[in-house]
């Protein structure tokens, strides 16, 4: 089990009130596999996937990385070494270019320049974003250039761990059915795990475990 997560609580608060997002979470991901999350608008699936990325903490329970609790390990190097995130909003960096936003994660993390470049080359190319866009600035691309971008930099890193929240919700079918089938393939042959926050049933279809997001936990859904 690459990821555990352990009666789960966590509660939004502001001065006038509280909102209960996650009430006892219990659930498990492994590598070699592809997850879906599912579950109405509001329901908490970003609110998860963020204590999986060690941007937030639990407030009861716990989240486990190879059996490790991220509330007693130093998140800055969890989210540097450990895990990948796609997130809702892209959030390209506006002021590099494509190729500088997937090289980025990887000089954070020491590699030298010149492998960080053939690594971002390579991931460009794999979610088909053509050359004349790699010394483009964000802005000036499109919206589904720039979700694949972004897809390019999660995967650049090649940590065993990539949380995507709607990864395909810019995409048309033809490039959605592409990332699936490339983060199926990096499941399956380099033993990822990857977990999708996704609304779009023809992705559903195409993952090996569905939870749902429904009152507060995470049910799987049998099919
Ligand atoms: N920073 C915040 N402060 C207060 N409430 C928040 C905050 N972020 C999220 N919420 C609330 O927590 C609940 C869960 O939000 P979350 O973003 O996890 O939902 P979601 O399932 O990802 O929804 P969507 O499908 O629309 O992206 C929502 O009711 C939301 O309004
Ligand atoms: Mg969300």
């Amino acid at each position: 089990m690459i990821l555990e997560l352990k009666d789960v609580t966590f509660s939004y608060r502001s001065k006038w009130n509280k909102v209960d997002v996650l009430k006892g979470v219990n659930c498990g991901f492994e590598r070699g596999k592809v997850y879906g999350i599912i579950g109405k608008s509001g329901s908490g699936k970003s609110t998860v996937l963020s204590l999986m990325a060690g941007i937030t903490l639990p407030q009861g329970g716990d989240v486990l990385h190879e059996g490790v609790s991220t509330s007693s390990m130093n998140l800055q190097e969890y989210r540097r070494d450990k895990v990948s995130v796609i997130y809702q909003s892209f959030r390209l960096l506006p002021l590099l270019t494509s190729i500088e936003n997937v090289m980025y994660p990887m000089e954070l993390r020491k590699v030298p320049k010149k492998e960080a470049k053939a690594r971002a080359e390579k991931y460009l190319k794999e979610v088909e974003i053509p050359e004349n866009c790699w010394y483009r600035f964000p802005v000036t691309l499109s919206g589904g250039e720039q979700q694949r971008v972004a897809i390019a930099r999660a995967l650049a890193s090649e940590t065993h761990l990539i949380l995507a929240d709607e990864p395909t919700g810019n995409l048309d079918a033809e490039n959605s059915d592409k990332i699936i089938e490339l983060l199926k393939t990096l499941a399956k042959e380099h033993d990822y795990c990857v977990i999708i926050v996704t609304h779009d049933v023809d992705v559903m279809d195409k993952l090996d475990v569905i939870y749902r997001m429904q009152n507060g936990i995470l049910v799987e859904r049998k099919s």
